[in-house]
């Protein structure tokens, strides 16, 4: 029997991760825990602690008590805002992921996910249909953080056989939970404020491609790629992961082809930088080979969803 702890299980992933788990393997077997109080709905769900990852003690405790046999870690800080406190992001990411790998070392718990992220390329990695494996020089903290996760994750299975898994997810876009400060995080706002306001102001510019992917198909992937045989595995740093690829002027187009009253305007700030150091559109050939990763939402079935949801929410 499966007993999973989520670490950063309030965010724009762990919200809807702990319920599709839940849904999977049973309320009382998937442990959520965070920082922050949760609303009702999860409390209600099954069980919930404050948890901080970088307390050592504390979470090897957790682990051993509550006889955990898999770990999800998805605490960090995202690209925008580790940009606005560069030591203090690389001190939490890092630690928040060296705690989990050597938790998993010194438990009973060795499977463990811990995401990465298209931000580990950088401006000299090839911008279009992106290799699984090319020159990567990340310039951001964020980018960098995560490729040396990647390192020390496969370090952790090849060294002490730690079923380490990873998956270098592109932007994720929900209606759930607000993204944590990302430089994708427009793709989600554009929506909020075309249902609120009609209109939206862009912090990247009109033709900046990036890839993305829709929050169902980033879920029912992550847990597929926690279920296969390890055998199938080629990888023990992190599978690129692609979903689709659009600019914000081709993403407002097809809102307006729903709204023709939206507008939008274009304000680029510092996340603009970031965005143009990462790759436009991404090969994940080698994740589809290996474990089956599948994509269900393009560009129109999203804005579809995204505009039925997101007014639902805002206006019942
Ligand atoms: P998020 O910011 O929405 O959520 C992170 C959660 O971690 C928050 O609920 C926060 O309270 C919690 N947290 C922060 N510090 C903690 C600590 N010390 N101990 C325990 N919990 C703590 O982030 P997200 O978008 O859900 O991303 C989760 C992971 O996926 C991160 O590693 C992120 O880098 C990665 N990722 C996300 C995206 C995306 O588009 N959302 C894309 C690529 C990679
Ligand atoms: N969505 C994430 C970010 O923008 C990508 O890792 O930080």
């Amino acid at each position: 029997m499966e007993r999973i702890l989520i670490i950063g299980s309030l965010g724009q992933i762990g919200s809807e991760l702990v319920v599709a788990l839940r849904k999977k393997y049973g309320n009382e077997n998937v442990f959520a825990t965070d920082i922050k109080n949760p609303g009702k709905e999860l409390r209600k769900s099954g069980p919930f602690q404050i948890l901080d990852v970088l307390d050592f003690k504390n979470l090897l405790h957790f682990i051993i008590r509550h006889h955990i046999t898999q770990v999800y870690n998805l605490a960090a800080v995202l690209s925008g805002n580790a940009e606005k406190m560069p030591l203090q992001a690389w001190d939490i990411n890092m630690k928040a992921l060296m705690n989990t790998l050597e938790a998993a070392r010194q438990s009973q718990a060795k499977k463990l996910f811990w995401p990465s992220s298209i931000a580990v390329f950088g401006p000299t990695t090839p911008r279009h249909n992106t290799p699984q494996l090319t020159v990567m020089e990340p310039n951001t903290v964020y980018g960098i953080s995560k490729l040396a996760g990647e390192r020390w994750g496969e370090y952790y299975n090849k060294r002490y056989g730690i079923d380490f898994r990873s998956v270098r997810y592109p932007g994720l876009i929900s209606y759930k939970t607000e993204p944590g400060g990302g430089t994708t995080d427009y793709a989600v706002e554009i929506f909020f404020e075309a249902v609120t306001k009609g209109s939206y102001e862009c912090f990247l510019s009109a033709k900046t491609a990036l890839p993305m992917m829709f929050m169902e198909d980033a879920i029912r992937n992550t847990i597929k790629l926690m279920e296969v045989d390890g055998n199938r595995l080629s990888l023990r740093s992190a599978y690129n992961m692609a979903g689709i690829s659009f600019t914000p002027k081709e993403l407002a187009d097809s809102i307006q082809k729903r709204m023709p009253e939206f507008k939008i305007s274009y304000k680029p700030d510092f996340r603009q930088a970031i965005a143009d150091s990462w790759p436009a559109s991404i090969d994940d050939s080698v994740a589809r080979n290996d474990w089956g990763l599948n994509i269900k939402f393009d560009l129109e079935k999203l804005v579809d969803v995204m505009l039925e949801k997101v007014t639902k929410k805002l206006k019942g």
